[in-house]
């Protein structure tokens, strides 16, 4: 009997042990320390800039040179630096071990004229730059490793490395790296805000290994679900996956700004997490792309980072950029910075419908929530 996948990534007893270490000192680094750094810069170095200058810092540039030289700063610089390279040290243990079990199983679905579904690669795609060319979360090899070959190991890396950032940003822990309940609650959530929805087909746009699709089509079971993500090994993953979850989908190796798919073909289009791991440059593109692919009245739902800058405080900002400028995360301030509501009206959504809000989902964190209806 074949293993099923989640029980298949199965980190040993050692690297479970490694693997909570880090999740644990990553909470401590988001949390804790986080919030020392914080209150230091609220309780001692705003008010010595004040005394100095006559006001407080107003952005983050001028707060950069305050916190800089500061010893906790630093001291969270350095344990947010050093976990980062730990997650992938001990990530990486467990995918080497179990990366030809899973590139075997790729390979002997992708053979099986029976597999349910489709997967639609594209071999001679261009990789938008800067994208093709990041490492993002400092992965090694980044997204789109070995994006030519049968080799599933950037997408393993990125499954395996999202339990331990659950536990890092304080979510609860699920202990199953397999989780589709963000496409579950996401449906649930589409429901209640558009009651007269019975999509008949929907795009999960940058799907990633593809969770949240998966959940949807569990929601959704009369719906054709499509997922599209730039990376290859990727929706290669996602159609194993779903394969093994016995759900039909329909995986695209594309470009969301250029999805290849008919004009109005979709009733929902969403996305997760897309928009702050994408060039900006590109937003409008994909905005566009989104507006052509829906049918009238078809609805564009995102979830994605709540960093923007009237939402932060300062010192929050200071280490964000931080982050964007040492941790591999260069696109958050091009997608923070952007307008998206005035994006998605330039794109042709309906301004009656077109939304942007923060809602706490999925363990109570925070999410910055946009899009609109055509
Ligand atoms: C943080 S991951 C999110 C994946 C998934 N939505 C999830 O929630 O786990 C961002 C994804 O967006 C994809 N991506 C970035 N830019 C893209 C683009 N222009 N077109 C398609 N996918 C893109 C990346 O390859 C990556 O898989």
């Amino acid at each position: 009997m074949t293993v099923p996948m989640n029980k298949l990534y199965r980190p040993t007893q050692e690297e479970h042990a490694r693997q909570g270490f880090v999740g644990a000192l990553k909470k401590y680094v988001n949390g804790e320390l986080e919030r020392d750094v914080v209150r230091r810069y609220h309780d001692e170095l705003a008010p010595a800039f004040n005394a100095k200058h006559g006001h407080d810092a107003t952005n983050r540039y001028e707060a950069i040179p305050v916190l800089e030289p500061d010893p906790d700063f630093q001291l969270w610089c350095s344990t947010v630096y050093s976990s980062q390279d730990l997650l992938w040290e001990t990530t990486g243990e467990t995918v080497d071990r179990l990366l030809p079990q899973f590139d075997q199983r790729a390979a002997d679905i992708e053979a099986n004229p029976k597999r349910l579904g489709t997967l639609q690669l594209d071999p001679k795609l261009e990789l938008p730059q800067p994208i093709g060319s990041t490492e993002i979360h400092r992965q090694p090899g980044g997204y789109f490793y070995r994006q030519s070959q049968a080799d599933l190991s950037a997408a393993l890396l990125y499954m395996g490395s999202v339990e331990i950032y659950r536990t890092a940003k304080g979510f609860g822990q699920i202990g199953d790296p397999c989780d589709t309940s963000s496409g579950r609650s996401l449906a649930q959530m589409l429901s209640g805000k558009y009651p007269e929805l019975a999509p008949q087909r929907v795009l999960d746009m940058g799907c990633g290994v593809g969770a949240m699709a998966m959940g949807l089509k569990q929601a959704w079971p009369q719906a054709e679900v499509h997922g599209l993500d730039l990376s290859a090994p990727f929706v290669r993953f996602a159609h194993l996956w779903a394969n093994d979850l016995g759900l039909e989908l329909h995986m695209r190796q594309a470009d969301a700004a250029n999805s290849g798919y008919p004009d109005g073909h979709f009733d929902v289009i969403v996305s997760q997490i897309l928009f702050h791991e994408t060039w900006h440059d590109k937003l409008p593109a994909i905005m566009r792309e989104a507006h052509r692919l829906l049918r009238p009245g078809g609805v564009f739902f995102n979830i994605d980072t709540p960093y923007q800058p009237d939402r932060i405080g300062i010192p929050e900002q200071v280490l964000n950029n931080w982050q964007v400028t040492n941790n591999g995360e260069p696109f958050w301030v091009g997608f923070s910075e952007t307008a998206v509501q005035k994006e998605m009206l330039q794109a042709g959504f309906d301004p009656a419908g077109v939304f942007a809000t923060y809602q706490a989902i999925g363990g109570g964190r925070e999410f910055f929530l946009f899009g609109g209806q055509k």
